[in-house]
């Protein structure tokens, strides 16, 4: 799949690195394709590099890693996305009176308000729940880690559960986009243990099964 990822920070340099050596063809879409962070970044996942808007038209999969403060301006400059596959891997955070939160979530989620700038995109909401090392590289864990995905459409969502099984994740739906609802405050149940309980952030969600 022809992949673009918009955003190299944290998360969409990972997934970058993650993605390397997957068979798929990887842009990062940054502000700045020049500067020698981008050029370190890129050559580190065999990726390439194209301003944001040229990435996601150039591919059939377009990924936000963006900070949700600037998410909006960020995806409606990215154009016509529309039949396009949108992983929206945001969680609608900020900090309110010196407390990380969501900033909706009970009658709406981030992945239904980010599907409402992208009309006729496939906006598939995942990869929220873990951390960045965690979507790199997570062959070392005790048991498979779950990916949960909410969207609308469940020929997007077969394509990008084969992504998540790439990433060495179990992929699971949750349903229709507003089950975003559901995975953004679990995301920050993730959060919540890693950065502020003291659990770390070596470690990722597991669905085990019974053996019979
Ligand atoms: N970090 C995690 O482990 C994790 C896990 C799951 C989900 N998430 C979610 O994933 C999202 C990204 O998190 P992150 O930790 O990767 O954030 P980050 O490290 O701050 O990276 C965000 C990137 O977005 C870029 N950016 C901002 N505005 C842009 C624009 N208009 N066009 C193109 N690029 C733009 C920034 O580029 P510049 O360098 O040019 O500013 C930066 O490289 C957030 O919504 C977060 O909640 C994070």
């Amino acid at each position: 799949m022809r992949i673009a990822i918009i955003g190299a920070g944290t998360v969409g340099s990972a997934l970058a690195r993650g993605l390397k050596g997957k068979g798929h063809s990887v842009t990062l879409g940054v502000r700045d394709p020049s500067s020698p962070k981008a050029l370190a970044l890129a050559g580190q996942a065999e990726a390439g590099l194209a301003l944001p808007a040229e990435a996601a038209a150039a591919s059939d999969i377009v990924i936000l890693a963006l900070p949700w403060s600037g998410a909006e301006e960020a995806v409606k400059a990215l154009g016509d996305l529309s039949g396009k596959i949108v992983v929206d891997c945001t969680n609608p955070l900020a900090m309110v009176d010196g407390e990380l939160v969501l900033t909706m979530g009970h009658a709406t989620s981030g992945g239904e308000t980010v599907a409402g700038w992208l009309p006729g995109a496939k906006v598939v909401k995942t990869l929220n729940t873990v951390g960045a090392e965690m979507m790199e590289d997570n062959a070392a864990l005790a048991h498979r880690p779950v990916m949960f995905m909410a969207g609308d459409d469940a020929a997007a969502k077969a394509k990008v559960a084969d992504l998540l099984s790439d990433l060495g994740f179990a992929p699971l739906d949750a349903g229709d986009i507003t089950k975003s609802r559901l995975l953004e405050p679990f995301g920050l149940v993730w959060i919540n243990q890693a950065l502020f309980r003291g659990k770390g952030r070596n470690w990722a969600f597991a669905a085990v099964e019974a053996a019979r």
